[in-house]
């Protein structure tokens, strides 16, 4: 698809952890100027009078579900979902059907991915297979699973877990409880990177603020900030995930953790499953997210909860950071033009009906919330104003 010259005129950008009202010219996918552009000429204008221009959210954590379980889920419609929800870029977890063990299955999803709206990335999955990880071409790290969840990859063998944490330079790993200081010990036997994906516990918090340092990571996700066990009551299974829902004591912790800076990122975890596996008898872990990330976000920057800027550092730049990927997560002239522009003073309610996801639901159906994103860009191309347009997006590179 061409890309065409596009102007965003009259808005106020987060930049450099402070508002600025500027306007930004995006050309072949770059953007190429920031400043006044009064008088600039290009195929698009957008007035955002009124918006906030953030960079486009990239959400390290996604279960897109191909290959093989596209009855809950395929890149189209996990990308459907992540325009309306302002995330322009995801990294695709490895637990598919078969899970990502090996460069061939790799290079399958990958051309599954060719659908996809917004850009992407791929993880490879850690089992005994550290020659094909060893093989693999520009992926995000391996993920690591040290507890049972959706997918059946755990691994227990510490031997094998060694060779794993060393196999390569940016490790995530799915750990709960005390797997979580088991993990931070392994990774420090060796020079790489290590990220904990969905901590949830104040526990959990506790322990990453004591070893945090500049090669060890972590991440929430939003369904541990904005609900309870309380919650998993009243919803059921549509509330059952892995890490499971905690105490308000745990969320606070969370909050202080994104407060003090031990949080270094918010990405989703979005896990849908079909509502009718969720009502069978063994319904399985996992909720969607993408959609809903940045409107709850927004809803607590209103509520004073966190800033703007933090959203801007916890969803778009570290993410990049912590995986090295180019060009991306910051409003900066050679940067990619992935944005997205929100209306902090639009209220709607979120809705099922409305959810892009093809699993079609959300443990957040019916919930006011007030700042939503309204248009969203991915490499100058608007692919969502309301309605979502067809775009292509491209494979991400990682450092
Ligand atoms: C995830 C899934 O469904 O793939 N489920 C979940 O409850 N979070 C797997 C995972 O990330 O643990
Ligand atoms: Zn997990």
């Amino acid at each position: 698809m061409e890309s065409m010259k596009l102007l965003i005129t009259n808005g106020q950008a987060v930049r450099n952890a402070k508002l600025e009202r500027c306007g930004i010219f995006c050309d072949r996918g770059k953007i190429l100027e920031i400043g006044d552009l009064k008088g600039k000429k290009a195929d698009k204008v957008i007035d955002a009078s009124g918006k906030i221009i953030l960079p486009g959210l990239i959400d390290c954590h996604v279960h897109a579900r191909e290959p093989g379980q596209a009855h809950k889920e395929d890149f189209l419609t996990a990308s459907q979902a992540a325009v309306a929800g302002g995330v322009t870029t995801f990294l695709a977890m490895p637990n598919t059907n078969p899970p990502i063990l090996d460069c061939e299955t790799l290079e399958e999803e990958r051309n599954l991915a060719v659908k996809c709206l917004v850009n992407y990335g791929f993880y490879m999955c850690g089992a005994d297979n550290v020659a094909e990880i060893r093989k693999a071409k520009n992926i995000a790290g391996v993920k690591i699973y040290l507890d049972i969840t959706t997918g059946d990859m755990k691994v227990d063998d510490p031997k094998l877990l060694d060779k794993l944490f060393a196999s390569y330079k940016r490790i995530a790993v799915h750990a709960e409880g005390s797997k979580v200081g088991e993990s931070i010990a392994r990774i420090k036997k060796t020079k790489n990177m290590l990220y904990l994906c969905h901590l949830s516990s104040k526990e959990e918090m506790e322990m990453m603020r004591k070893e945090k340092d500049h090669r060890i990571f972590c991440e929430v996700a939003p369904h541990h900030l904005f609900l309870t066990e309380e919650d998993e009551k009243r919803l059921g299974p549509f509330g059952r995930m892995k890490p499971s829902l905690k105490s308000k004591q745990d969320v606070e912790a969370l909050w202080k953790g994104i407060a003090d800076g031990t949080v270094d990122t918010i990405c989703t975890d979005h896990a849908p499953h079909t509502i009718e596996e969720k009502k069978s008898a063994a319904p399985p872990w996992g909720v969607p997210g993408l959609q809903t990330l940045l409107p709850l976000l927004l809803d607590a920057v209103n509520r004073r909860k966190l800033s703007l800027s933090k959203v801007a550092e916890l969803c778009c730049e570290n993410p990049a950071k912590i995986f090295k990927i180019q060009n991306k997560g910051k409003i900066e002239e050679g940067y990619d033009a992935d944005l997205v522009m929100v209306d902090m003073n639009l209220q709607k309610e979120v809705r099922n009906r409305d959810m892009l996801s093809k699993c079609g639901w959300t443990p957040f159906d019916r919930k006011v919330l007030k700042g939503w994103p309204v248009i969203t860009v991915v490499g100058g191309n608007v692919v969502y104003d309301g309605a979502v347009h067809d775009n292509r997006g491209k494979e991400v590179t990682f450092g």
